[in-house]
């Protein structure tokens, strides 16, 4: 059904990872303390109540099953970006991740995806990709290697637009922004976690793009995801309530507080398949 202003929701296909493993054990990004502890039945049940809600939407959800050891893999944005079907695979920037990105691979080989590329450079899949329709937008600072940029946009020919995260507390590209329709250029974005140039090229790109308040993105609430109509994103992010209501979208408010103790929300629990 087409929403206010002719929005519009495409069915998708994610891949999603149970937190069943979850912990907090090491501390790679600010927003880890491992002294803090974790509930994982409560973190089990807002993550199902994630998937749940997709699938409520129309949308595919594959489950992708969880290995002990990985306790990150819950994250499972970072294990590969696909884009046309064809799977740019991740290489984790820390030790504690590496085994991950093996656990994709195996993944997409079982699930009869034949161009696969095992990448070069360090990338953690849609922490630091994301798609529009022009672009595919890459952030670098804390994570990904500028060089996976190049990497990134032979493999799929589509111009990558590299962008410098220079806040640790937004240390992958989809803490600082989502895309709301990727049928056109439609963003939003927390300017304070760009370089000033990055900012220019994302006012240039995007000049109507929503721009997040610093409240709002402390909340973690641009790890969104869109299908072109519902926004999910973290419940505490409420100042996106009006404005996401005014452009037409219908956003759905999601508790993953215990998720947010490894410093992700929605988005990094949820790996876009795109066709
Ligand atoms: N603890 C994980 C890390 O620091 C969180 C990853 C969050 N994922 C994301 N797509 N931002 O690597």
């Amino acid at each position: 059904m087409p929403g206010l202003l002719g929005r519009r929701a495409t069915p998708r296909r994610y891949l999603m990872c149970s937190p069943a493993h979850f912990k907090v054990t090491y501390s790679i990004n600010p927003w880890m303390d491992p002294a803090k502890p974790v509930d994982v039945p409560l973190a089990v049940a807002q993550w199902e109540d994630l998937r749940d809600r997709y699938r409520s939407l129309g949308h595919t959800v594959e489950e992708l099953v969880p290995r002990a050891g990985l306790p990150d893999m819950v994250y499972a944005a970072n294990g590969a970006t696909v884009v046309d079907g064809r799977v740019l695979g991740a290489r984790f920037a820390y030790a504690e991740r590496e085994a991950e990105a093996e656990a994709h691979l195996d993944w997409f080989r079982a699930h009869d995806y034949d161009e696969i590329h095992e990448p070069l450079h360090i990338n953690e899949g849609e922490g630091d990709f994301a798609v529009t329709a022009s672009y595919v937008l890459a952030g670098r600072g804390f994570r990904a290697s500028p060089l996976s940029h190049g990497e990134a946009q032979e493999f799929f020919g589509r111009p990558v637009i590299g962008l410098d995260l220079v806040d640790p507390r937004y240390y992958h590209l989809d803490t600082a922004l989502a895309v709301l329709d990727d049928a056109a250029d439609e963003v939003m974005y927390y300017p304070g976690a760009f370089s000033p140039g990055s900012r220019a090229v994302l006012e240039r790109l995007f000049p109507d793009a929503l721009i997040a308040t610093e409240a709002d993105a402390a909340a973690l609430g641009l790890n969104a995801v869109s299908d072109g109509l519902n926004v999910l994103l973290p419940q505490a992010a409420w100042g996106l309530l009006d404005p996401l209501r005014e452009r037409g979208f219908t956003p759905v408010a999601m508790d993953l507080s215990e998720l947010l103790k490894g410093g992700g929300s929605v988005k990094c629990c949820t790996q876009e398949l795109r066709p």
